[in-house]
């Protein structure tokens, strides 16, 4: 299969001048002589992408996401490597990235068009059906320095997905939108990706990325931590979290640093009958005293959360060394399948993660009823 999207070993450096901090007589002694730090933002990066993949990008803020997203649709030009990118491609980038705040919203949308290549006459043909998805009927001769910021993504989101473009890359801006328009947007990309249009996404929302991605890349500090299947991309992102708010979270206990080493049963088996009740055993090491909670969560194998539990609902007292945590769960009110297990412990200051482990187990529950769907209910009729 031929890459659409092919990233050859780019990095990118931004150059951070301190001139400003500089007196006006110094600056005239010492011409050129400004001090400058450069912040490496992304650091040899390398991957390809096939013709109708979806691709998840995951980071912490500042981890590079947006600024490869701009290398990749040219706004930006990395210091080296290279990017190859077949066919057209439409990115929704930043807020501010893209529209001349001065011109007005049709104006923007000519623009846009022919940016992309798009002839006047072309874009005729797409202007109605591109205001139409973006609801701004009253709006389009309107500069788009007026436009909130949820105007401004519709809008861009609108051209990007009405130029008929075979790659589509959006950074995280979707989530300004409002809810309903988030999920016209959704429905969208979902309609993109059975025409097998390549996109890539940058989201913050793991689950998200977990449901709509087969695959997913993880960046830290500029550098490519992870590029695999979107379940082990969002595991490390995870722990990677994890890892990084023991260190860096002020909120976070300082020094604890706790590992879960296992997760099991007591029969070796993850498996459970619809409604009855269910426990395992997490092995733990821990080097300081720790009072937090436990948090688990399950997932269908296509990355739908079935359930995250409330983590106030289990209070954990740790002591320092190895120990073990007996979790029960009274009842499964879960219908067959197989669900896949993640659990994690939360520190009690800002519910920042202090240890995680992702999808440890795939617990198996089997049903004998007639129900089918994800839970059970069991309605009682009377006549009223
Ligand atoms: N134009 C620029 N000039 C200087 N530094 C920049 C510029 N653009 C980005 N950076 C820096 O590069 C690093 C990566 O920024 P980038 O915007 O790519 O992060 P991100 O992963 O998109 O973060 P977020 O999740 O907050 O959107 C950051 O440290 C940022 O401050
Ligand atoms: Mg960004």
């Amino acid at each position: 299969m031929t890459a659409v999207v092919q990233v050859e070993n780019i990095s990118k450096r931004f150059r951070l001048y301190h001139e400003r901090h500089r007196s006006v007589k110094d600056r005239i002694i010492h011409p050129g002589g400004g001090t400058y730090t450069d912040l490496q933002a992304l650091d040899d990066v390398s991957f390809s992408i096939d013709a109708g993949q979806t691709v998840g990008i995951l980071g912490r803020n500042g981890s590079g996401k947006s600024t490869l997203l701009k290398c990749i649709c040219g706004v930006l030009k990395p210091n080296e490597g290279q990017i190859l990118v077949r066919g057209t491609l439409a990115g929704l980038l930043e807020l501010g990235a893209g529209f001349q705040p001065e011109l007005s919203g049709r104006d923007n949308v000519y623009l846009s068009g022919s940016m992309l290549g798009f002839s006047r006459k072309d874009v005729d043909r797409l202007f109605d059906s591109i205001v139409e998805f973006s609801e701004l009927e009253g709006f389009v001769d309107t500069q788009v320095k007026f436009y909130s910021s949820g105007m401004y993504v519709r809008l861009a989101f609108a051209v990007a997905v009405n130029v008929d473009p075979d790659v589509l890359v959006v950074d995280e801006v979707l989530a300004v939108g409002d809810e309903r328009f988030q999920a016209k947007c959704m429905d969208r990309i979902r309609q993109f990706q059975l025409e097998g249009r390549t996109i890539m996404l940058v989201s913050h929302n793991a689950d998200q990325v977990r449901s709509l991605c087969d695959r997913a890349i993880v960046l830290d500090h500029g550098r490519m931590i992870a590029d695999g299947p979107s379940g082990d991309s969002v595991r490390i992102f995870r722990e990677a979290l994890s890892a990084d708010s023991r260190s860096v979270d002020a909120e976070a206990p300082v020094n604890v640093s706790i590992s879960i080493e296992s997760v099991t049963t007591s029969t070796g088996r993850f498996a459970a009958h619809t409604n009855e009740a269910f426990g395992f055993e997490v092995a733990l090491t821990s080097n300081e005293s720790f009072d937090g909670f436990f948090v688990m969560e399950l997932h269908t194998h296509d990355g739908t959360l079935v359930t995250r539990t409330d983590p106030t609902t289990a209070p954990v007292s740790l002591s320092p060394g190895h120990q073990r945590l007996a979790v029960s769960l009274p009842a499964l009110p879960l219908l067959d399948g197989d669900y896949e297990l993640s659990v994690g412990l939360l520190s009690g200051f800002g519910h920042s993660v202090a240890a995680w482990r992702e999808q440890v187990a795939t617990l198996e529950v089997s049903y004998d009823g007639r129900a089918s769907g994800l839970v059970p209910l069991a309605p009682r009729v009377n006549l009223a």
